[in-house]
């Protein structure tokens, strides 16, 4: 017998994108590093595609939203752009048409009946910044982005109750600074990831500190990439290394944005190593005075991690005290990348409770990317993606059963809306519960997107 899995009263069924993944270059912007690392190095992206042609969320926001309410989201992310909002980074100036794009997508949203949530920050650091003062490794930006996130509440913070600093800070320093997939696309540069990591929790906690400045009503939050290490076998050594990646990876994030420092653990490593920020004094009481009122997880997949043979690099980085290795079982999805393991949703809801008791969070994104969706295409033109339904239930049974035993969750949102760019990927996975047509920019539903109505308007599914 089939059992109908309730999820608690007013639980958010949503769904995430951001601005530069889905507005494209239309309207009035400043340029940002994606943007120009598209100009200037086409060929890294796939098939050439850029973030020039996006979904067209700039143009299409009013159609989104209606086609959202059918797909059942009742809240959206997205992401306020840096570029587009401001006019004079030193002051944090305002940008009329700026404001006015975004007044008018918010009333949109609000005419449907959908929640915002508004992020500042997904990648989209103005290039003019990059280059003058070298981005986050520059305490100069940091004001800079607490200026911007104070424009952005002044103007917006009466209308949107729910806020996010960051998407993903630990892509940036990953992909900026440790291994190259992200701009400014550096490898092994360990010592400079890690300031910019200070630099970004302080950056979101001095965004904190305006919202609060402010006396706004809403709540503020962070969102962070959790990949939850697993080692593999109960030895000390892999033990250790599976800890070392979760202290970097994501709760360095975490416990400084939730209990107000970082995990000592991991101070103390990178301290003995050489390589810890650089801070001001005043800056610990300002970590603990600003912290946020909910977290936003974003989970994928797991990490395999085994202790490392040896450590040969000369740089920094801190897989010095990790190895990753292939688990036998592994699953994969349809595209055959990033592993399928459900099950790590329900212990990341279990860290979550045991760490951080007093915080609400909600799963920020989860989702899966598939190439060549035209695959599964059937007769009646809709994409039939029941391997993205599947995969949903799976890990909404694990959420579920989190919650069952105390898990503070309050809502999923899924990655994505619509299918949008995505970075150095461009278009090549497909993530939307609405599939977008490139050359036409026609939106169709797709089977997981009448599936995910079903499940919002009835708080579950069955089992
Ligand atoms: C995480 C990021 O927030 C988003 O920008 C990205 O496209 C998706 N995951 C899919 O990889």
């Amino acid at each position: 017998m089939k059992t109908f899995l309730k999820f608690p009263d007013g639980f958010w069924w949503g769904a995430a994108m951001s601005g530069p993944q889905s507005e494209g270059w239309a309207g009035k912007r400043y340029e940002n590093i994606m943007d120009t690392w598209y100009r200037t190095r086409r060929e890294d992206f796939f098939d050439g595609v850029g973030p020039d042609v996006t979904s067209d969320f700039f143009h299409r926001f009013e159609e989104d939203f209606r086609r959202m309410k059918e797909a059942g989201i009742h809240s959206f992310r997205t992401s306020v752009q840096w570029t587009r909002l401001i006019a004079d980074f030193e002051t944090g100036k305002p940008d009329a048409q700026g404001v006015a794009f975004y007044r008018s997508m918010i009333e949109a949203a609000k005419k449907n009946g959908i929640e915002l949530v508004l992020n500042l920050h997904h990648f989209d650091m103005p290039t003019i910044l990059f280059e003058r003062y070298g981005g986050w490794e520059s305490r100069h930006v940091v004001e800079l982005f607490a200026k911007f996130a104070k424009t952005a509440f002044e103007c917006f913070g009466n209308d949107v109750r729910f806020w996010t600093t960051f998407n993903e800070p630990m892509v940036i320093v990953d992909g900026g600074y440790l291994y190259g997939y992200h701009y400014p696309g550096l490898k092994g540069e360990g010592r400079r990831g890690v300031q910019v990591l200070y630099h970004l929790c302080l950056a979101s906690a001095m965004a904190v500190e305006q919202y609060r400045k402010l006396g706004l009503k809403g709540k503020i939050g962070l969102i962070v990439n959790v990949t939850p290490a697993y080692s593999k076998s109960n030895g000390e050594a892999d033990q250790n290394a599976a800890r070392f990646f979760d202290w970097f990876h994501w709760r360095s994030f975490l416990d400084v944005s939730i209990l107000g420092r970082f995990p000592e653990e991991l101070v103390d490593v990178l301290r003995r190593d050489g390589v810890l920020w650089n801070a001001k004094e005043e800056d610990e009481a300002l970590l603990m005075a600003n912290r946020i009122d909910f977290a936003g997880i974003n989970y994928y997949h797991p990490t395999r991690v085994q202790a490392p043979d040896s450590i040969t690099e000369t740089g920094w980085l801190p897989d010095r005290y990790y190895a990753h290795y292939d688990w036998p079982q592994k699953r994969v999805n349809a595209s055959k990348n990033w592993e399928i393991f459900p099950r790590a949703l329900y212990d990341v809801a279990m860290a979550m409770k045991t760490l951080y008791p007093d915080t609400p969070w909600f799963v920020s994104e989860c989702g899966i990317g598939v190439h060549d969706e035209e695959r599964f295409r059937d007769p009646e033109g809709v994409i039939d993606d029941a391997y993205r339904i599947a995969f949903f239930e799976e890990h909404l049974e694990w959420l579920h059963q989190a919650i069952q035993e105390g898990a503070d969750c309050f809502g999923f949102h899924v990655w994505a809306a619509l299918d949008c760019w995505s970075w150095n990927n461009a278009y090549r996975n497909r993530y939307g519960l609405i599939e977008v047509d490139l050359s036409d920019q026609r939106r169709t539903m797709k089977r997981s997107g009448t599936w995910y109505r079903k499940v919002s308007m009835r708080n579950g599914l069955e089992k």
